[in-house]
């Protein structure tokens, strides 16, 4: 090759590259409407946006990835948690979590009603967004492992981050406590992302280790105030009821209404709920 012929290939190969390079760009961008839903950005989601940078949330959170890492990342945040929850969490996020325990602060910030709905509409629609799989890794501040994993012992609101897990394999695929154990871990929102079944590990929900024993117990108790007669209708109507009978506590409920989300009496068929029964009455 002479220097002329060099010349031109390296000009060559560079507008080619170039050509490349500005091809994948331009349909990238074709794409983005499609990926992020364009069409479900209502003004409410648009509003909740403008919460989200007036409060600069993201001083502190990441969303896909991009933020500060003060805090959990909230891109699936309303996958894993219902809107009962992220309304009072936002209303005063110091019922919580222990600030002497966890060693951070999430602030008051005074947010309105109107607003909180907002940026959960808003959140609601970042989690929809196809972002083809980035985060890679769920962001855990505090180095917890996974929710409802061994070790998992994450306590209050700590492993928000977490993306909702994937369906188990079930062996003997007729075995109704193996198949609501995966009910349990796939459920949306998923169940492991608020309950553990190991003894003491309090996450947005109480721990369910020995569920069926305490369900005896309460309905002994003279204390309950659901609609069940047996510890098979109680563990079912806590999943298709939350509010019926409450576990104690303000990061549980407030006014008697559970932060529990509502939805599982209608998004789970009779089968899975028949199943989830099946598990939890296991957990003795
Ligand atoms: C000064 C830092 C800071 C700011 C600003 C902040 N947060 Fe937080 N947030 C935290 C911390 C820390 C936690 C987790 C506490 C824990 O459990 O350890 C948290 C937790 C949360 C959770 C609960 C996550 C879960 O797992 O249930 C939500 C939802 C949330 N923040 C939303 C917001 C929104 C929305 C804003 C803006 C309006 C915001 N945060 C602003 C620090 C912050
Ligand atoms: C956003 C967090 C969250 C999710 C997701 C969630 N729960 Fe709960 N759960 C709670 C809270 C908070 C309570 C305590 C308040 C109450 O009694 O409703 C609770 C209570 C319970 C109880 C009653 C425990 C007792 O001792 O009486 C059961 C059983 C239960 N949940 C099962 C489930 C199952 C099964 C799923 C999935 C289908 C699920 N939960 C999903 C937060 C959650």
């Amino acid at each position: 090759m002479n220097k002329k012929q060099a010349r031109l290939f390296a000009i060559g190969s560079t507008a080619l590259a170039t050509l490349l390079f500005l091809g994948l760009t331009v349909d990238s961008h074709r794409q983005f409407g499609k990926l992020t839903n364009a069409d479900k950005i209502t003004p409410e989601v648009t509003r909740g946006k403008d919460v989200w940078h007036e409060n600069n949330c993201i001083n502190c959170h990441t969303l896909f990835g991009e933020g500060a890492y003060y805090a959990p990342d909230l891109t699936k945040i309303t996958k894993l948690r219902g809107e009962a929850y992220l309304t009072a969490y936002m209303k005063d996020p110091s019922q919580f979590y222990d600030e002497n325990k966890h060693r951070r602060l999430m602030p008051r910030q005074d947010i309105s009603e109107p607003d909180i709905k907002a940026l959960i509409a808003f959140l609601d629609w970042v989690s929809n967004v196809d972002n083809q799989g980035w985060p890679p890794r769920p962001i855990l501040v505090t180095g917890g492992t996974f929710p409802g994993t061994a070790g998992g012992a994450t306590q209050g609101a700590d492993s928000a981050a977490a993306q909702p897990p994937a369906a188990r394999p079930v062996s003997g695929a007729e075995n109704p406590i193996a198949l609501g154990e995966n009910v349990f871990r796939t459920a949306a929102p998923a169940c492991v992302a608020c309950h553990s079944v190991a003894p003491g590990v309090n996450m947005a929900g109480p721990s369910l280790a020995g569920v069926s024993a305490r369900a005896q117990q309460v309905l002994a108790s003279g204390q309950y105030k659901g609609q069940a007669k047996d510890v098979a209708g109680y563990l079912r109507e806590s999943v298709t009821h939350p509010s019926a009978h409450v576990v104690p506590g303000a990061m549980y409920s407030a006014n008697g209404n559970s932060f529990m989300p509502a939805t599982y009496a209608t998004s789970l068929t009779a089968a899975q709920l028949d199943q989830l029964t099946a598990y939890l009455s296991s957990l003795k």
